[in-house]
């Protein structure tokens, strides 16, 4: 069978591997799933209906996205993110991850390094290898919270760096990056002419003291960042596969080059019931994230009755945290992962999935009920207490 070398490199998702896993078993807890678990709110779905009935959607839309959804996100960005931006600027994506798989290819060429601070969502660092690009992972600090390495960040430029990649609120681990250290970022990236590419798909989930900054605010930054959106957290609409990218309006033509070839556009459908989405009320972005918030407070509690198991910095973004295995069998998140689902049917995902920096960590979710966190901590502190 002849499969190239650049697919061939790519491990199996440790994520998919445990959600398999999970369906093995009656009865699991779950806290490893990183998607909405509420419903569409209805007035984006009703959208999506009538503008079937009208027969709108059965062609493509321009390669970009449709004009009047532009207009929006145009809108959108200079409101909530501080980002003077045009429609020219905006490419609407399948996701956040085709507009990030474009930005990437866009940027950077074969053997190119790509920066990303880990842990990371792994998507990031396939979407480097996919590209034939280098990912070149820099650890965050944990005991600062996972803070930015500036220093690190610094000394791993090579001459074949070309991009940093980064998302925040970051998953797995939730850290809200601070604009003081963005603005540092911005610096270095201005000083070594690298691409910022980002990944905001958590932006309207943020508590406590944090701000979402958006790296493209800065106006120097102009020709230097990709940033990219998505519908799906912000409205809880997973499978509708719909998000956005902003750039300058010289590197939107290149985008589009990559944009094309995977998607021609982003599903029509989608596109109109994301014009609902940001036209419409947005309650329940509102909603979402007190619950989120509620959520978080619930699980941090928890931990901290499991003190002898797990180390944790409090998350200030997302709805994902990222606890540390005090437990010697924690060393191998895999297996540690394996067994807890197996023994105490509760299913989590094994930090390794985030780049080595995350070995001897599991990712846990909090977007799901209240009911489900407790019954999942109910029975690991049955579990841990043996
Ligand atoms: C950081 C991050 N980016 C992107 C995505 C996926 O976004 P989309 O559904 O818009 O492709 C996820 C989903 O878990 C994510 O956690």
């Amino acid at each position: 069978m002849n499969i190239s070398n650049r697919v061939k490199q790519i491990k199996k998702s440790a994520i998919h591997e445990m959600t398999r896993l999970s369906k093995q078993y009656d009865d699991v807890a779950f806290l490893s799933w990183a998607k909405p678990t509420s419903g569409t709110p209805e007035h984006i779905g009703n959208a999506a209906v009538s503008a079937i009935n009208k027969g709108l959607t059965g062609g493509y839309s321009q390669n970009e996205g449709l004009p009047e959804l532009r207009n929006e996100i145009a809108k959108k960005l200079k409101r909530d993110n501080n980002i003077e931006a045009n429609i020219s600027q905006i490419i609407v994506t399948v996701g956040a991850i085709e507009g990030l798989a474009a930005a990437v290819m866009a940027a950077i060429d074969p053997g190119d390094e790509v920066i990303l601070p880990t842990p990371t969502y792994s998507t990031h660092i396939r979407q480097v290898q996919i590209a034939s690009g280098k990912p070149v992972l820099v650890p965050l600090i944990e005991e600062k919270n996972f803070a930015l390495d500036i220093q690190s960040i610094k000394e791993a430029i090579t001459p074949r760096t070309k991009a940093i990649m980064y998302c925040s609120p970051n998953n797995p681990t939730g850290t809200v990056f601070p604009e003081e250290k963005l603005r540092q970022i911005a610096e270095i990236s201005l000083e070594n002419n690298l691409m910022v590419i980002t990944d905001e798909a958590y932006e309207y989930f943020i508590y406590d003291d944090n701000k979402h900054f958006s790296i493209a605010s800065i106006p120097e930054m102009k020709k230097n960042v990709i940033s990219c959106f998505t519908f799906t957290k912000t409205y809880a609409m997973t499978g509708w596969r719909i998000g956005y990218l902003h750039a300058d309006e010289e590197v939107i033509p290149q985008i589009k080059k990559a944009h094309i070839p995977f998607a021609i556009c982003a599903p029509v459908v989608s596109q109109y019931a994301a014009l609902a989405a940001l036209k419409g009320s947005q309650n329940c972005v509102e909603e979402f994230g007190n619950h989120y918030l509620n959520m978080r407070n619930l699980m941090c509690e928890r931990l901290d009755k499991l003190k002898s198991v797990f180390e944790y910095q409090k998350p200030g973004g997302s709805y994902l945290m990222f606890p540390k295995i005090l437990l010697k069998e924690g060393k191998d998140s895999i297996s540690f992962c394996k067994k807890l689902l197996k023994e105490a049917r509760v299913s989590t995902t094994p930090g390794i999935a985030f780049g080595p920096t995350g070995e001897s960590h599991l990712r846990l979710s909090f977007c799901v009920s209240e009911e489900e966190i407790n019954k999942a901590f109910d029975r690991m502190e049955k579990y841990f207490q043996k």
